[in-house]
C-alpha cells in the first residue's frame, strides 16, 4: 500500500480555511489532519468543535482528529458526531486507554493512540491489537513548525516489528518536522502514513509539494 499523507490544519491559513481545504481536496492527499489543543495537555490552544464543524462542510476527504487534551472520553461522540473518521487520543492524557479504545469504536470511528517523543512504544503492547493507528510525536505536542526529533526512527522500527505480528494492518503515523527531506528515512523505518504541516502549507506550491510526498518512492533507496 501506498503511504498515506495528511496535510496539518493547523498550518493553514485560518482566514482562507475554505480555501486552503479545497486546494487539499484537490490534491493527492488522503486525510485531513485536525490537531485539537486544549491549553491543558499542551501549552497551546488550537480549535474546537465550531471549527472542525467548518472543516467537515468543505472537507471531501476522512478527518483524522488528533486530540491533545486531557479526559478526551468526555469528548469523543462529539467529535465522531462533527465528522471525525479517525480519532487519535494521546496515551499519556488516559488512565483507561482500553476503554477510550473502546468508545471511539463504539462512536464509529477508528482508533488511533498517539505517544510523545519520551513515552516507549513498548507501553502500547496490551492495546495495539485493538487499534487502527498508532500515531508516533515525532515534536513535542503543541505547536507547528519545529524540528524532527531524530530518535523518533527507532521508536518506528520497534513499532513495526512489534506490529508485524500482533496487528500487521496498524497503520503507523508519524507528526512533527516531516518534510520531503527526511520522508524516505521514515517510509524505511516503517511509518505509513505521513502528517505534514509547515512542510506543505509553508511550500511555494502547496498542492505540488503534497504530490512530491505522495509519490516519493523509498523503495529504491533501500538496501
Ligand atoms: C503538533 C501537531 C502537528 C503539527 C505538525 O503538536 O500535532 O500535527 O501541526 O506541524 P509540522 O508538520 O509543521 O511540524
Ligand atoms: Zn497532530
Amino acid at each position: 500500500m501506498k503511504h498515506l499523507i495528511a496535510p496539518s490544519l493547523l498550518a493553514a491559513d485560518f482566514a482562507n480555511l475554505q480555501r486552503d481545504i479545497e486546494m487539499v481536496n484537490s490534491s493527492e492527499a488522503d486525510w485531513f489532519h485536525v490537531d485539537v489543543m486544549d491549553g491543558v495537555f499542551v501549552p497551546n490552544i488550537s480549535f474546537g468543535f465550531p471549527v472542525m464543524e467548518a472543516i467537515k462542510k468543505h472537507a471531501t476527504k476522512p478527518l483524522d482528529v488528533h486530540l491533545m487534551i486531557v479526559n478526551p472520553d468526555q469528548y469523543i461522540e462529539r467529535f465522531a458526531a462533527a465528522g471525525a473518521a479517525v480519532i487519535t487520543v494521546h496515551y499519556e492524557a488516559c488512565t483507561h486507554l482500553h476503554r477510550t479504545i473502546q468508545a471511539i469504536h463504539a462512536a464509529g470511528c477508528k482508533a488511533g493512540v498517539a505517544i510523545n517523543p519520551h513515552t516507549p512504544v513498548a507501553l502500547l503492547k496490551e492495546v495495539l491489537a485493538d487499534l487502527d493507528l498508532v500515531l508516533v510525536m515525532s515534536v513535542n505536542p503543541g505547536f507547528g513548525g519545529q524540528k524532527f526529533i531524530p530518535n523518533t526512527l527507532h521508536k518506528l522500527r520497534e513499532l513495526k516489528a512489534l506490529s508485524a505480528t500482533i496487528n500487521p494492518e496498524l497503520i503507523i503515523e508519524v507528526d512533527g518536522g516531516v518534510d520531503i527531506h527526511n520522508l524516505a528515512d521514515l517510509i524505511q523505518a516503517g511509518a505509513n502514513a505521513f502528517v505534514a504541516g509547515n512542510a506543505i502549507f509553508a511550500a511555494t506550491a502547496p498542492k505540488e509539494m503534497i504530490s512530491e510526498l505522495k509519490n516519493l518512492n523509498a523503495g529504491i533507496l533501500k538496501v
